[in-house]
Formats: structure tokens, C-alpha cells, sequence
């Protein structure tokens, strides 16, 4: 049973070997080192014997001394075929593992958005981290090691057979009583390993949420509750700890006294065997170099078989996550975009729930038609499902009936790359790298020049602020850009949207965080910029509505409304109270 779970698991590290075929010529440099050290390692056995038989027991001075010369030559080879061997196979190792992080990474960076919802990011990391570094060591130290043994192992035996029969049985028979204690503990010391793998994974978590959140922290005085449920955390991994150097210390111990007495105890016996003078001196050394030999492969074969079945479990997590298709795919043969279309956008009856809430339509039923160059805001309560709108327009989402369209094609037959490089988004909370202003403004265009950069900033009504940053526009904006207000990341990211130049812009409550004399100064440049592209604007403050030609009131997922600000305020009850409820924020 065991067995044919095992044999399941090793198959799942077949497809490895698909990362290690680019490099056959290191693989099969590094068979003939392995080759050539296993072959030297088991001579040095006869070198033994001959030190001793030639050297001390016929008491000549000058065979010694050749003798340890040949001994000399044989550990040079061993040590140069051993550098060899290490070298190529660890230098497969990080080749592989580098060559399986960026596969996985290039998955990753591919898959549909909600892919992220339902798998922790941490656990993404893992993979990309942790488990690629347990195949790295399987690659780069495990295999060879388990070759190596394996060939040692056969030509052990081989040569303690032709040493000595008698003696060898003993070996047989001790290595097996050596063996199971190993096996047995061995698993329980692995075991407690992982699960104390698992307990540092925890205790990373939780301190990188910590930090994130350290201001809540604080604010809300937590530090005395966070310390101790850290504490908490630390101690349970501790307790696992402590079971596993228990555990690993006794293995230890008993691996120790069961080797040496049987070592010994084939001393005795070929000891006696020497002195009635059945066998040589030096056919015991030998002997016994070739018992510690077998006994050693056997041991090492044993750590790497718990090894290679560990990292099964990795290349089965990795491979599923390289397996993963994206939802959002083209189908069939992507169709140019129709230029000379006069309809920009449609949607067409979508129905769509997000995939983690099937059972809750964030949008029933719309219908929108989107001509060129028009200005459409869109206006609803919070949770309305406007941003839910921006989702399936850049086909983060693919609705679950209906179709939305891009100059009359639906997007599901655009090219993903055409489709998003002809719209740029402004989200409701700006996103930013943790790098300096140019990358984060250049996101949009990556060639564009500084003027161009600069002019963007300065459309953006960002230039001013950026300016007065220590340094300019190479100022470091800290990770998320958390050196920085939420106006003023808004007007980066603004800036990102400028400097794209699509022909789509989607703003997403883009000037929500700027105070009144920014928001004056943007609006004026998204004026300027409305006139020329297609906008569709998600606001909640009537300025911006004013100037669009056409007002779409939405609610719980629905279009409730349609028209003009003026139609509107005669015919929708729910835009005369988003008016109302302005003009009393305003007023206060
Ligand atoms: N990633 C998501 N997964 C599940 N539900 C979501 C997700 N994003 C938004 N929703 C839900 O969809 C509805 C519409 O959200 P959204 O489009 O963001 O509203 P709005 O932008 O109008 O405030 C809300 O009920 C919200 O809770
Ligand atoms: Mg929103």
C-alpha cells in the first residue's frame, strides 16, 4: 500500500527531467566523475590492503612508500572527480531551480485575477520559494548522492564478496538491524520536520501581516496582544522543534552504537580469522573499508529516499500550479480591433457574479452602448457595481452570459494585449511600485522620454509636488508608494494613465483623495483629455458629472437610470438623492 503511494509520488517528479534535458551535456559530464570517483573509491579498498600486507606486515620501507604514493594518485583523482561532480550537479541544481522559479513566475503573472483570490499569495510565494529550492537540492545534491550510493552499495558488496564470504554474511545480516531503527525514526524525524516547516511558514505570516498593519496595530494600543499571540506562535513551533532534535538526537545515538559494534564485533571475528591465519591483515582492512562503505551507501540511500519523497510532494505543488489555465483566453484566431467603428464600447445583457460569490449578481442585465470620443459617467451608491464595470472591460472577468464589445467585436476575440493597450485605468486606490517616480509614471509608456514623463506629471498637476520631493522625480516612494498622500499618488498614477495615451481612459473615482484646489486644477486636465478620448468616469462628485454626455445611474447591479444631468433630475429619484446628498456634504 505504502509502496504504491510512494511509487505515485516519485513519478511526480518525472516532469522535472523535462527542466534538466537542455542540460545533458552537465548531466553526462557529471555521470563519468560519478563513474570515475565510484570506481576510484572502490580501489582504494585494495590500496588498503596492500599498505598493509605489502607495507607493515612484510615490514618493507620502500613498498610502503610506493604504496602510499599510488595511495596519493588514487585520492587526487577521487578529489578532482569529486570537484567535478559536485560543481556540475549543484551548478544543475540552481540552473534548474532558477529555470522552475521563472516558469512558475511567468505562470503567475498570466492568470486570470480571481486565480489570487482563492490561493493565498503566501502560499504562491512558497512554491516559487521553498519548494523550488527543495528540488534545487534534489537536482544539485540528492540524485548524484543516491547514484553514487547505489553504485558504491553494488560494488561493495561485489568486493567484500570477493574479500571474504564468511565475513560478508555478517555484513548482510547487521545491515538490516542498522537499518530499521534508521527507517523508522528517520520517518518520524521527517514528519516533525515538516510540520516545523509549516510552524516558521505561520510565524512569517503573521509577522509580515504585523507589519503591514503597524499603525492599526498601535493606534488600537494591540502590541501587548500581538506580542503574546507571536509568542504563542513561536512556542508551538518550538514544541515541534523540540520533538524533532529529540527524536534526531536518539537516531543519532543508536546509528552510532549499532555501526561501531558491528564494526566491532566483525573485528573480533576477523581478527580471530588473522590470527589463525585464514586471512591476511590487509584483507581485513580492507574488509572493513568496504563494510563502512556499504553500511555508509545504505545510509545515505535511506536520507535521500525521505528526501526525494518530500520533494515529490513540492514538484506535485509546482507542477499543478504550471498546469493552471488561465480563464481568460482568447478564442480562436484573435480579430484585429475595427477601427472605423463609431460604437466604442457595448454591453450587451451581462449577467456576472464574481467567482467567490456565485450566488450574488454584482451586475444584472446591463446594457450600455458607448459611442467615440463620448464622456459616460457612471454614479451609484458604493457596491453599485461600477468598478465591477472596469473589471469586465479590461476582461479581468469574463461575464457569465452576455458580451461586452470593443468596436463591435466581443473582447473575448480581441488579443488581451490590443485589448488592454487601447484603454489606461486610473483605479480607485492608485497603485505604485517600490521604485522611484520615473518607473512608476513610465509604467504607462516604458520608452517614454523624460519631456514626455515630465509633461504627463505636469497634466497630472503632479509636477509641483514631485519637484519638491528630496529627490525629484528619482525619489523613492517606499513600498506601495507609502511615502507618499493618497491625492498624490492619485495624480501619479493619473500621470501613468496621461502618459499611456489610450484610447480608452477609465477612471475610477480618480480624483476622490485630491483636495479641492488639485481636484479644480485635474479636472481641468481631464477635461482637456476628455475631449479626445473615449471616457468612461466613475464619480461621486457632481463637477465631473456635469460635463458628461451621458449619465449612467447604477444600483445593487442594475442601470437604473439613463441620460443627461438635467433629464435626470427630473426622472431619477435616485440621482436627486446623490445630488442632494452632495450639496449637503458640500454645504457642511
Ligand atoms: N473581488 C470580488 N469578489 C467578490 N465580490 C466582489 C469583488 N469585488 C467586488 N465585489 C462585490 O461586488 C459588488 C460590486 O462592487 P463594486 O463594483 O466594487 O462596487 P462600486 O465600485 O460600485 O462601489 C459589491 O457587492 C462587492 O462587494
Ligand atoms: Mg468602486
Amino acid at each position: 500500500m505504502t509502496d504504491k503511494i510512494n511509487e505515485k509520488a516519485f513519478t511526480s517528479l518525472l516532469p522535472i527531467f523535462a527542466f534538466i534535458k537542455p542540460y545533458k551535456m552537465i548531466v553526462a559530464s557529471a555521470l563519468i566523475a560519478l563513474l570515475l570517483t565510484a570506481a576510484v573509491n572502490l580501489s582504494l579498498g585494495q590500496g588498503v590492503k596492500f599498505v598493509i600486507d605489502n607495507g607493515f606486515i612484510a615490514g618493507s620501507q620502500e613498498q610502503l612508500s610506493s604504496a602510499i604514493l599510488i595511495l596519493i594518485i588514487m585520492i587526487s583523482l577521487l578529489a578532482i572527480g569529486t570537484f567535478c561532480r559536485f560543481f556540475l550537479m549543484s551548478l544543475l541544481g540552481e540552473r534548474v531551480s532558477g529555470d522552475i522559479r521563472k516558469a512558475v513566475f511567468n505562470k503567475i503573472i498570466t492568470l486570470h485575477p480571481s486565480y489570487f483570490e482563492e490561493n493565498r499569495s503566501g502560499e504562491i510565494m512558497s512554491r516559487l520559494t521553498t519548494d523550488t529550492a527543495l528540488l534545487q537540492s534534489i537536482v544539485g545534491s540528492s540524485f548524484s548522492m543516491a547514484l553514487r550510493s547505489f553504485l558504491m552499495l553494488i560494488g561493495g558488496i561485489i568486493m567484500l564478496l570477493i574479500t571474504n564470504l564468511k565475513l560478508t554474511s555478517i555484513v548482510l545480516v547487521c545491515v538490516p538491524l542498522i537499518l530499521v531503527p534508521m527507517i523508522v525514526f528517520g520517518r518520524k524525524v521527517r514528519k516533525l520536520a515538516a510540520s516545523s516547516q509549516d510552524a516558521i511558514a505561520d510565524i512569517g505570516t503573521y509577522v509580515g501581516e504585523i507589519i503591514q498593519n503597524i499603525k492599526v496595530v498601535q493606534s488600537y494600543n494591540h502590541e501587548e496582544k500581538e506580542k503574546n499571540a507571536f509568542s504563542d506562535e513561536v512556542e508551538k513551533a518550538f514544541e515541534v522543534a523540540k520533538k524533532r532534535v529529540k527524536q534526531r538526537s536518539f537516531l543519532i545515538a543508536v546509528v552510532i552504537f549499532l555501526t561501531f559494534s558491528a564494526i566491532s564485533f566483525m573485528l573480533w571475528i576477523g581478527g580471530m580469522d588473522v590470527l589463525s591465519g585464514k586471512m591476511s591483515g590487509g584483507e581485513l582492512g580492507a574488509f572493513v573499508f568496504y563494510a563502512i562503505m556499504v553500511a555508509m551507501s545504505v545510509a545515505t540511500i535511506a536520507e535521500v529516499y525521505g528526501e526525494l519523497q518530500r520533494a515529490a510532494g513540492s514538484a506535485t505543488r509546482l507542477l499543478e500550479l504550471l498546469k493552471v489555465k488561465s480563464d481568460i483566453t482568447t478564442s480562436g484566431n484573435p480579430k484585429p480591433i475595427n477601427q472605423t467603428s463609431q460604437i466604442d464600447i457595448e454591453f450587451e445583457n451581462v449577467n456576472f457574479s464574481y467567482p467567490s460569490r456565485p450566488n450574488s449578481p454584482a451586475l444584472k442585465n446591463i446594457n450600455l452602448k458607448i459611442a467615440n470620443g463620448q464622456t459616460i459617467a457612471l454614479v451609484g451608491p458604493s457596491g453599485a457595481g461600477k468598478t465591477t464595470m472596469f473589471e469586465l472591460l479590461q476582461r479581468f472577468y469574463d461575464p457569465q452570459s452576455g458580451q461586452v464589445k470593443l468596436k463591435n467585436t466581443n473582447i473575448c476575440q480581441v488579443a488581451l494585449t490590443e485589448l488592454r493597450h487601447s484603454m489606461g485605468m486610473v483605479p480607485q486606490h492608485p497603485i505604485l511600485f517600490s521604485s522611484d517616480v520615473w518607473h512608476n509614471i513610465r509604467y504607462g509608456r516604458p520608452n517614454a522620454t523624460e519631456q514626455e514623463v515630465i509633461h504627463a506629471a505636469k497634466q497630472a498637476h503632479a509636477h509641483e509636488f514631485i519637484e519638491n520631493l528630496p529627490d525629484g522625480y528619482s525619489s523613492f516612494l517606499g513600498e506601495q508608494g507609502v511615502r507618499l498622500s493618497g491625492g498624490q499618488k492619485q495624480r501619479i498614477a493619473l500621470a501613468r494613465a496621461i502618459l499611456k495615451d489610450p484610447d480608452i481612459l477609465l477612471l475610477d473615482e480618480a480624483t476622490s483623495a485630491l483636495d479641492a484646489q488639485s481636484e479644480h486644477h485635474v479636472q481641468a486636465a481631464l477635461d482637456q483629455l476628455m475631449k479626445n478620448h473615449t471616457t468612461v468616469i466613475i464619480a461621486h462628485r457632481l463637477a465631473t458629472v456635469l460635463h458628461a454626455d451621458l449619465i449612467v445611474v447604477m444600483d445593487q447591479g442594475e442601470i437604473v437610470d439613463i441620460g443627461n444631468h438635467s433629464d435626470l433630475l427630473k426622472s431619477s429619484t435616485l440621482y436627486n438623492r446623490l445630488c442632494e446628498l452632495q450639496f449637503d456634504k458640500s454645504a457642511s
